[in-house]
């Protein structure tokens, strides 16, 4: 069998085929031959999408950091397995073989281990781009403890939220963080956090930016001792299958956030796959995507696929900005990186910057170009390949999710043609469905609908953290018998996908899913707030802003709507974290709303985005007169 790497087109057919007529001979034959078990399933796949229930590789007994490491210790010892690129240029990159990744993590495991650490404890990780946070995330993983890492952009009260909610007793720090020319004061933001947090017993404070900071007596301590006088070995606890591997929140358009929960072999299996073909990765090659691991794309794609691959990963600490708008490019050159991933809105920001950012640098060692998180323009899509892609390297658009663990659609490149602004076909394994407004498939060429996935794929999350109903509600209820992605899409007349937008309240802001739900839960908290409504409006940099609808509890305020909307915005960043604030805030006199009290934010939308005059029929609505009074604020 030799269906680990595809290298053409028809390879991709062939191996789609066999995938899908039969999918557990194609996932077991694949997971037997490319990984390390300790003991084998039973049976590859069992699903019932109704309950819903879903276990791959069942009674399967393995360790993801023996795939990710220890396997390759013989062969790849001395090969860099991480290349730390920190924040400043000046600052010397870090090469981290495989034989130092394999002792920093077994350090790490013994740390926390001697906390009291135990097999299934929730650990928070709450760190900023550095080594410290792939050994943390791989020592939870090897000593069977779930991590539960939170973006260090995201404020002390979302971090609290995220601590409380699977109730984790350890957090994992640094003294501070470095972003381009500021300093970050994480170590504040946790003890902020930790007021309400009362179960958290221990924080082990890594040092990065060596400032004073305040420890407290018995919670907190240092790091590097411990680290230091920890043993460098430490066996890899046996997990099962499907014992969970990490949670991953994610935001949604109601409620609080969703701990998505990921698996250990089926996300192994996964992820691992599809970096190997979606990046098409070589022996030799420096891969690097610039996301954070705060998000899936850097759990399974600068962490899990590239080193379950014996892959050369670049973790960088900085901003694409700092100390310039080159720096990205400069890093391409300097570590001659093959593969480069990263978001469409990154990609608009730079090209906006201009074309003197890129020309100095030579970038002719990037054979694969990647995005995610957005749709991406068809502008971007061309400066992409012809600035940096100098038009040689193919542009993979991955489309998939927090709650997919791994990239679902996506081009294979130098075997699928890409077409820009299309994600195009399939990933093997994956069945695709558009669905119309009365839930019946599209089927055929040319249908636009809402995406959804009629098998299930070894890396779906399993279940959200405590709430396996919101689970089943969110995912598997608007069409029976599949999982339902939230997205619209197309399928033109040679298959291929094109994403069209999120078809819920769900808004992407620079290729981060927010939620709109916290955002107004924050801003009701204001003190001059009755209720609110985000809508998401077109933004060439950002993809989508947020504009925010108003309404205060006294119309008769002295106070001006400009501070009122700079105390909100302050609330925002205060809540939830600088990158939900607000673009736009409209202070008004009520919003619409249907007849059982829902708000319409389609309607909000229209007239955020200047099409108030094409709303439609309005009268069945609760207060249809508003409607008229917004109007004219906005405009
Ligand atoms: C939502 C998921 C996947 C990791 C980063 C975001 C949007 C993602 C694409 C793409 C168009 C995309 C979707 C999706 N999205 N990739 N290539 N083209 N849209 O993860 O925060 O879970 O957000 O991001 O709307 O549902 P996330």
């Amino acid at each position: 069998m030799n269906s680990y790497h595809i290298k053409s087109l028809e390879a991709y057919f062939s191996t789609y085929r066999k995938s899908v007529e039969n999918p557990e001979k194609f996932w077991g034959e694949l997971a037997e031959e490319h990984f390390t078990w300790h003991k084998k399933w039973s049976q590859v796949l069992e699903w019932d999408f109704n309950k819903p229930e879903i276990s791959w590789f069942k009674d399967a007994k393995l360790n993801i950091t023996e795939n990710c490491i220890d396997r390759h210790l013989e062969s790849k010892g001395n090969k860099t397995a991480i290349l730390f690129e920190p924040n400043d240029p000046k600052e010397a990159a870090q090469h981290i073989s495989y034989a130092q990744l394999a002792e920093a993590v077994n350090q790490m495991s013994n740390v926390l281990k001697e906390q009291g650490v135990q097999k299934g404890d929730r650990v928070c990780i709450y760190l900023p781009m550095i080594p410290e946070l792939a050994y943390t995330v791989l020592a939870c993983a090897r000593i069977g403890a779930i991590h539960s890492v939170v973006f260090a952009g995201f404020s002390s009260t979302a971090l609290a939220t995220r601590i409380n909610d699977c109730d984790a007793k350890l957090v994992v720090t640094a003294d501070g963080s470095f972003r381009g020319s500021k300093t970050i004061d994480l170590k504040g933001i946790v003890d902020e956090a930790l007021d309400q947090c009362p179960q958290v017993h221990t924080v082990l404070v890594a040092e990065r930016i060596k400032s004073e900071i305040a420890m407290k007596d018995g919670r907190d301590k240092a790091l590097a001792p411990l680290l230091k006088a920890a043993s460098t070995v430490c066996p890899a606890t046996i997990m099962d299958a499907e014992d969970p591997l990490f949670i991953l929140y994610t935001s949604g358009s109601t409620g609080k956030p969703k701990g998505m929960v990921h698996t250990c072999a089926g996300y192994m299996v996964y992820t691992a796959y599809t970096f190997k073909n979606i990046f098409q990765y070589e022996s030799n090659d420096v891969y690097w995507c610039t996301a954070d691991i705060g998000w899936i794309t850097g759990h399974s794609y600068i962490i899990y696929g590239p080193l379950a691959n014996g892959a050369t990963t670049i973790m960088f600490e900085g901003v694409p900005s700092y100390p310039d708008y080159g720096r990205f490019w400069e890093i391409v050159e300097k570590h001659k990186v093959n593969q480069f991933y990263t978001a469409p809105t990154a990609i608009r920001a730079l090209a906006k910057e201009g074309d003197q950012h890129v020309e100095p640098y030579d970038l002719s060692s990037l054979k694969v170009l990647g995005t995610v998180g957005e749709p991406i323009n068809e502008e971007a899509w061309h400066w992409y390949d012809r600035i940096i892609g100098k038009g040689n390297s193919p542009i993979v658009d991955t489309w998939w999710q927090t709650e997919t663990g791994g990239i679902l659609i996506s081009p294979i490149p130098y075997a699928t043609p890409t077409k820009p602004t299309y994600a195009t076909l399939p990933f093997i394994g994956i069945q695709p469905a558009l669905m119309d407004d009365n839930a019946r498939e599209l089927e055929g060429k040319q249908v636009s609908g809402k995406l959804c996935i009629k098998f299930p794929w070894p890396s779906m999350a399993r279940t959200i953290w405590g709430d396996h109903k919101r689970y089943k509600e969110t995912y598997f209820s608007a069409f029976d018998n599949m999982y339902f992605t939230g997205d619209g899409a197309i399928r033109d007349a040679v298959d291929y996908y094109r994403i069209t937008g999120r078809v819920d309240d769900v808004i992407i802001v620079s290729g981060h899913n927010l939620g709109t739900a916290p955002i107004e839960d924050a801003i009701n908290e204001h003190e001059l707030v009755a209720e609110s409504a985000i809508v998401g409006v077109p933004h060439d940099i950002k993809g989508n802003a947020l504009f925010g609808y108003i309404c205060l509890k006294e119309l008769d305020t002295d106070l001006d709507p400009k501070s009122i909307s700079l105390s909100i915005n302050t609330l925002i960043a205060e809540k939830i974290g600088p990158i939900a604030k607000l673009d736009k805030i409209v202070i008004c006199p009520g919003l619409p709303k249907t007849r059982s009290g829902k708000i319409m934010r389609r309607i909000l939308r229209k007239i955020a985005c200047g099409e108030g005059k094409e709303l439609g029929d309005i009268s069945t609505l609760l207060n249809p007169e508003i409607v008229a009074k917004i109007k004219s604020i906005v405009s």
